[in-house]
């Protein structure tokens, strides 16, 4: 096989289930889902003996022989009546045995891809199944239910089979679903799961005490002689006040030259001066500064920092940044320094005492009262951080003493936008409310009024299918673009499969990108499966953060962020820049003698990858990327893929970094005893994970599905992550849809993955070194597909004559 080859690989990319739509809906888990307690856990693991120099793998994982190198690999996993009622549609494959129904999916109606402008027709009768619900699939998780409105299309554009011959009138396709509208922003996020369904049931909080009977604050006792609270405003007025921090906005573009009247900006720097303070210290002082000399030397300052920021972001971000205005220092009329004095109100400032950061926060509220009361004089104001705050206190000439705590520029403006321009921009988005809002103890997500929502369910709950409305416009676009059609191949169900995914045609272009090394260790280390000390775990953790790793080079190339989330390494890891503490536990247990974790810990742990998601989305990345380090973690991976593949171990257990065959074969014995011990069931997938899984590989679970529920692609690395689709599928069978196969890695059990999976790999060079470095080689031609979308021009606009 030569390099660099695709293998084609049995399976299609979603399954059925992401044909069908997915409304809001409870879901089902058993309350003992979550509930069960684990045995004790052991102690942690030994570690094992020095280096080997890394031995060749012997188990080459089998191509499929029917697929045809060069032939779009196309998700099979169709529904052949329906294929074969569509004119021009080329005849599909069976299901994978035991992959739908191992999956426990019911086939779902199909309908045939929408074609030449053809409208999609309903199922025919009585192939629409009835929703799939736990009991039936044997997922504690619910698949998509169907639609029954015959006008709704049921089944999206999709592809033939691995062993179809490819043709010029084929769809290519790839996850296929439906879906009619939804959210389109992380504020408005697809209706949470119903709280009298699953998230109770999912709640690990089973203390009666704790819920939210329990908590309700003490009310005063009715006393008809207490007179009545202070009232608040008439309602017209407390709008005005809710509108004013609505619309205020922070300002770079549009000002005007226009003086500002003294009245005016007298009557904003009092609001300034009403702010709270700690023990009412009043630690500001304001500077008005309007002289173009001053203001071109601030100008000047922060555009060095500019410059110095714009170099430190990965390629991705750059780009983006460039295009962003930062400040108006020399657009406004006014620009206005707010400092806060640490010593004012003498040494006993009340409360300044063990915080003294309050003095500075205090002329922050200083800052937003400002701000306000700006918004409703017409004024914009633009906050100004790119400066280096001593070098600024000598520029402005400030005594040393004095911090300065915000630059403002301050003039009026053409118009106030509707949203932050950094979401305009598309540099970050909005976080939901919901997010942000905890219920007595941190963790315990409640808006007011609202039950505790359950993190996971809420987060299966939002995952939907492929929208087959603009997969159908998908399909419509490369079938007029300047290229054979199906000349792009894979690439055409890529770009196909990000529409649908984003509802959007042409898709967004998944840029800037980050990819979650999730970190952690394995206590079935002290079983002697790998010759490489378990401290390397946390040494790779520092070489990643310092920049020196593999995947740091990779990321660099391609322009990705690199985040490091450590999950549960083993030793105690420094804050680092860059290092996301999110530690669960200090790596799992021995497998072999008892669970590697408990299902409060896995449930904690796939609430690190949910979170994970959320956050790299909320900040703007549009492709999230999964990568991992844990030493000895292929062993894990191995008894996922054994329980989710029901493979014997010894096919599935490969080197890892490389293992001689007297340790492959104690690690092929390890994995099998493990199983044994326990006897993972498929349908329980966080048992599954607190029997033989890793803290990583439970992250890599939430950030699949946290990723899925944000329409937002994935595109998966080597086999750790193979191993944690499969679980995620087991979860929510819809995470397919976000998720793309970055490459095929050496280790034979990745293979069994990605072929039950039904998604083939984008890159195959032979790579098993995890850290996300496979997903990061294929980043771009998952950039490319969506681009081509973009700016491929179309027979017609090119005046190209058609075949
Ligand atoms: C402490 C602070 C520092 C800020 N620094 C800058 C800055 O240097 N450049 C800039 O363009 N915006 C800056 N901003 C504005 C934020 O980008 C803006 O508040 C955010 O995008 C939300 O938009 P909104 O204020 O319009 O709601 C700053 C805001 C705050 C609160």
């Amino acid at each position: 096989m030569p390099l660099g080859q695709f293998v084609p690989v049995e399976g299609s990319v979603p399954t059925t289930p992401h044909l069908a739509p997915t409304p809001p809906r409870p879901l089902s888990v058993p309350p003992e889902y979550f509930a069960q307690e684990q045995p004790e856990q052991p102690g942690q693991p030994e570690q094992a003996t020095a280096p080997e120099a890394p031995a060749h793998r012997t188990a080459e994982p089998t191509p499929d022989p029917a697929a045809a190198p060069g032939v779009p690999a196309v998700p099979a996993q169709e529904l052949p009546a329906q294929a074969d009622a569509t004119p021009g549609a080329e005849p599909e494959a069976d299901p994978e045995p035991g992959t739908l129904q191992d999956a426990g999916q019911q086939p779902a109606a199909t309908v045939p891809a929408p074609r030449d402008g053809e409208r999609p027709t309903a199922a025919p009768a009585g192939t629409a199944p009835a929703p799939v619900d736990a009991a039936e699939d044997g997922s504690p998780f619910p698949s998509a239910p169907e639609t029954t409105d015959p006008d709704e299309p049921m089944h999206a554009p999709h592809p033939a089979g691995p062993t179809a011959p490819a043709s010029q009138t084929e769809q290519p396709a790839a996850a296929a679903l439906i879906e009619a509208d939804g959210p389109e922003d992380l504020s408005t996020p697809a209706e949470p799961a119903d709280a009298d369904g699953l998230p109770q049931a999912l709640l690990l909080d089973d203390d009666p005490e704790a819920g939210p009977d329990s908590a309700e604050p003490l009310a005063p006792a009715a006393d008809a002689s207490v007179e009545p609270p202070a009232p608040g405003y008439a309602d017209a007025e407390r709008e005005a006040v809710l509108r004013v921090m609505r619309e205020r906005r922070d300002i770079r573009n549009g000002f005007r030259s226009d003086p500002i009247p003294h009245e005016v900006l007298l009557r904003v720097l009092e609001a300034a001066h009403t702010a709270p303070s700690v023990g009412h210290s009043q630690p500001w002082d304001f500077v008005v500064i309007k002289s173009a000399d001053t203001r071109r030397t601030m100008h000047e300052l922060a555009q060095r920092q500019r410059e110095a920021y714009a170099k430190s972001l990965p390629k991705g971000r750059a780009k983006q940044f460039k295009e962003l205005k930062i400040e108006a220092i020399l657009d406004t009329p006014v620009n206005i320094v707010v400092t806060a004095d640490p010593t004012r109100g003498g040494r006993h400032t009340l409360g300044r005492h063990t915080q003294p950061q309050m003095a500075p926060y205090s002329s922050a509220l200083a800052v937003e009262n400002l701000w306000l009361a700006a918004r409703a004089e017409g004024l914009g104001v633009g906050w100004v951080s790119f400066f280096d705050e001593r070098e600024m206190v000598r520029a402005l000439g400030l005594p040393e003493h004095l911090e300065v705590v915000a630059y403002l520029c301050v003039g009026y403006v053409d118009e106030f936008p509707d949203e932050p321009e950094l979401m305009q921009a598309g540099w970050s988005k909005r976080r939901p409310l919901s997010w942000v809002v905890h219920e007595e103890t941190y963790g315990r997500r409640a808006l007011p009024g609202e039950d505790p929502h359950d993190l996971l369910a809420e987060t299966v709950g939002n995952i939907r299918p492929l929208d087959a409305k603009a997969l159908g416009e998908a399909w419509e676009r490369q079938k007029r673009m300047t290229k054979p059609a199906g000349a792009l191949g894979m690439l055409e169900i890529i770009s196909a499969q990000l529409s649908g995914l984003s509802r959007m045609c042409p898709p967004p272009i998944p840029e800037p990108a980050a990819v979650a090394i999730f970190a952690g260790d394995h206590g079935v280390h002290a079983q002697g499966v790998t010759s490489w000390p378990q401290e390397v775990t946390g040494q790779m953790v520092a070489n990643f953060l310092g920049g020196g790793a593999v995947c740091n080079a990779f990321a660099n190339q391609v322009g990705a962020e690199v985040c490091v989330i450590d999950v549960g390494v083993a030793s105690e890891l420094p804050a680092t820049p860059g290092l996301l503490p999110r530690k669960v536990r200090a790596g799992t247990a021995d497998m072999t003698t008892g669970p590697a974790l408990t299902r409060e810990e896995v449930k904690a742990a796939i609430e690190v990858g949910i979170e994970t998601a959320r956050d790299l989305v909320a900040a703007g990345n549009k492709a999230l990327l999964t990568g991992e380090m844990g030493i000895a973690n292929t062993t894990a991976s191995a008894a996922l893929i054994s329980v989710y593949t029901d493979t014997d171990p010894a096919e599935v257990t490969g080197r890892g970094t490389g293992i001689n065959d007297e340790m492959h074969a104690r690690k092929v014995e390890v994995v099998r005893r493990a199983l044994e011990l326990h006897q993972p069931d498929p349908a329980d997938p966080v048992g599954v994970l607190a029997a033989i899984g890793g803290l990583e590989h439970a992250a890599l679970v939430g950030l699949l599905l946290g990723g899925a529920s944000l329409r937002t692609p994935v595109i998966l690395d080597g086999v750790s992550a193979g191993a944690a689709a499969l679980v995620a599928r087991a979860i929510a069978p819809e995470v397919l849809a976000a998720c793309i196969a970055g490459h095929r890695s050496a280790e034979p059990g990745h293979v069994a993955a990605l072929n039950k999976l039904g998604l083939r790999p984008l890159v195959d060079l032979d790579l098993r070194l995890g850290e996300g470095t496979g997903a990061l080689l294929a980043l771009p031609v998952v950039q490319s597909a969506a681009r081509a979308m973009h700016e491929v021009a179309t027979f017609d606009s090119a005046g190209v004559t058609e075949k």
